[in-house]
């Protein structure tokens, strides 16, 4: 069974795309797709290259059981496109710049993450960088109900 690799990205990949990183992991290990999935998520900036997770990200993600400690980040490269089958964006404006980032052919399906949570409300995951903790729960039920979608759908594509 080949793999199918899957790529969160934000802006800075401290906050969103790490937590879609970890949240996605644990879903994949309960429902025993560890062995079949890679994950990653980094971001189209490079401010941050080489930070961990902002603490606020971490904290809200610890409330809940996942673990960002371990993640540090880094930025999309061209190479992504063709190494991930899916790459999900958090919202339009990191959707669009990897449309202009991304080269004429590739095999990645490039999408926003809340395409494939089609009873979510709004499209794009917000930013919580520059507001208060509950941005940062916010972030966490739009991407647990996102990725139990994904793998729904992730789950079908390994069964064909
Ligand atoms: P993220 O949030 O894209 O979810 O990681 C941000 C982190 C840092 C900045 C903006 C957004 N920043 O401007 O440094």
């Amino acid at each position: 069974m080949s793999k199918i690799s899957v790529l969160f990205v934000c802006l800075g990949n401290i906050c969103r795309s790490p937590t879609a990183h970890a949240v996605f992991e644990r879903k994949a290990q309960e429902r025993g797709l560890a062995s079949v999935i890679d994950v990653d998520s980094a971001g189209t900036g490079d401010w941050h290259l080489g930070a961990p997770p902002d603490r606020r990200a971490t904290a809200a993600a610890a409330e809940r059981g996942y673990d960002l400690s371990a993640l540090r980040a880094r930025q999309v490269t061209q190479a992504d496109f063709n190494q991930f089958d899916y790459m999900l964006a958090m919202d339009s404006s990191n959707l669009s710049d990897l449309s202009k980032l991304a080269p004429q052919y590739s095999r990645t399906n490039l999408s926003l993450l809340l395409d494939y949570a089609p009873d979510s409300p709004v499209r794009e995951v917000p930013d919580p960088y520059y507001g208060g903790n509950d941005g940062f729960a916010r972030v966490l039920d739009m991407v647990e109900d996102a990725c139990d979608s994904l793998l729904d759908h992730i789950e079908t594509q390994i069964q064909e």
